[in-house]
């Protein structure tokens, strides 16, 4: 298939664009490498040596003998061009993971909130007017994320793959009605990802386009088989406190010696995959379009869900780490149980990838490569979800190699 991957340069998108690659398919990365500059922003770089787009490309033409192409593209702000990409490539798919994706991060400042919006709301709608104005019939696959359902809504009733049949009183009586899942965003990151499926329901109803939206859970694990063969074509992996996601940090806090920073009770109960299942999910979504005129075919893309607390606890049996607990920045439950199904990813053939010593042992054995990477003073989270909350900064400094 010829593929069109947005986001191709960053955590998921770079190992997804490989493995499809690998896979046979016809791969162009589109970004504008704002990820990259966010490092700048924050004075943080993955713990991982990733290198420039243009190396990354050439070291995978040498090492698998298959060309992918790049357009530095903005999709918030070049519309045109956007279009013309798209007549001229004809993509049967498109992946859709150019969105700025990390929620402390859209909670950190006035800008970084307004950024997150203008990006993520402008850069879905841009897209789906480009498609409709570029014609062809490509299936879109979009990155969305378990946070739409919030935590907590439905108790321990498991959470369905984006609709609920709802019961609705009538003078002629009870009539059953398939709706999208109510809405309940923790982040203004989260609050984009749930103002992108009313623009893809809006779109698959008025101009037929195929698109799917995957609810991931968090991504954990670095390394996929197509990124391993040489250093060149290292994954990114974020630590910091904005973007790192729990288990690596975890992980990679084990490895240099430093406390898990467990936010609140650790209570929290959230939905993991691996990226090795990340990779194959979306090459399994954009097989499987839906048919045009339906409704957007919803996912959930998780393979198992845990209590942060248990991670952390396993994490420390394993490698000796202290516990630390720290106040929680954001506004959430303290505890939440988290029942998801996944059963149209596990019927259309993924195997899940669990969590397991080996797999954390090879995420230990990045990070203890890269250590010396590592600057302390980024780990804990200082993005607070609203004025005059408690935060860590009074602990900071008992934390060694920490500082204010
Ligand atoms: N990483 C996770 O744990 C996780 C979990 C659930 C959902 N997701 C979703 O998956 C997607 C990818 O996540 P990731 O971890 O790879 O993030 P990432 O930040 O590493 O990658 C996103 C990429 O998109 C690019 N980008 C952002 N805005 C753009 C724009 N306007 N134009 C062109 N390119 C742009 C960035 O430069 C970056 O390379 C996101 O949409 C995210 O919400 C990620």
């Amino acid at each position: 298939m010829r593929v069109l991957v947005l986001g191709g340069d960053g955590f998921c998108g770079w190992p997804t664009s490989l493995y499809l690659s690998d896979r046979g398919h016809d791969v162009t990365i589109l970004d504008n490498l704002s990820r990259r500059n966010i490092d700048n922003e924050l004075e943080v770089q993955s713990l991982t040596p990733i290198r420039p787009i243009g190396e990354r490309l050439r070291t995978w033409r040498e090492v698998s003998g298959r060309e992918m192409r790049f357009v530095n593209l903005n999709l918030a702000t070049e519309f045109d061009r956007l279009v013309r990409v798209i007549e001229e490539l004809q993509p049967e798919a498109i992946v859709h993971f150019a969105e700025q994706r990390a929620a402390p991060y859209s909670m950190r400042s006035v800008n970084s909130k307004r950024y997150t919006v203008d990006n993520n709301v402008r850069a879905t709608h841009n897209l789906l007017v480009a498609m409709v104005e570029a014609g062809g019939t490509p299936a879109l696959a979009h990155l969305g994320t378990m946070g739409v359902y919030g935590y907590g809504w439905t108790g321990s009733a498991p959470i369905p793959e984006g609709y609920l049949t709802v019961k609705i009183e009538t003078p002629d009586g009870e009539v059953a009605r398939e709706i999208l899942h109510p809405a309940n965003p923790g982040s203004v990151y989260h609050m984009t990802k749930t103002l992108d499926q009313l623009m893809f329901a809006f779109y698959a109803k008025n101009d037929g386009l195929r698109i799917t939206d995957l609810h991931q859970g968090i991504v954990w694990g670095t390394q996929t088989d197509q990124t391993v063969p040489d250093e060149r074509l290292i994954n990114r992996f974020d630590y910091d406190g904005d973007y790192g996601t729990v288990l690596n940090r975890f992980l990679m806090q084990a490895a240099i010696g430093h406390p898990l920073t467990v936010h609140g009770s650790g209570g929290q109960t959230r939905a993991f995959i691996h990226i090795r299942d990340t990779v194959r999910c979306i090459e399994i979504a954009i097989t499987n379009p839906p048919q045009m005129g339906s409704q957007p075919m919803v996912l959930n893309q998780v393979t198992e869900s845990h209590r942060l607390r248990d991670l952390a606890k396993m994490v420390s049996e394993m490698t000796g780490a202290e516990i630390a607990n720290l106040p929680n920045p954001r506004r959430e439950a303290d505890e939440n149980d988290l029942v998801v199904r996944n059963d149209q990813f596990l019927a259309l053939g993924l195997n899940p990838t669990t969590l397991s010593q080996g797999l954390m042992d090879e995420v230990t054995q990045v990070a203890m490569r890269y250590k010396d990477r590592v600057d302390p003073s980024k780990i804990i989270a200082r993005s607070v979800w609203r004025k005059g909350m408690e935060t860590s900064e009074d602990l900071i400094t008992e934390i060694p190699g920490t500082q204010k």
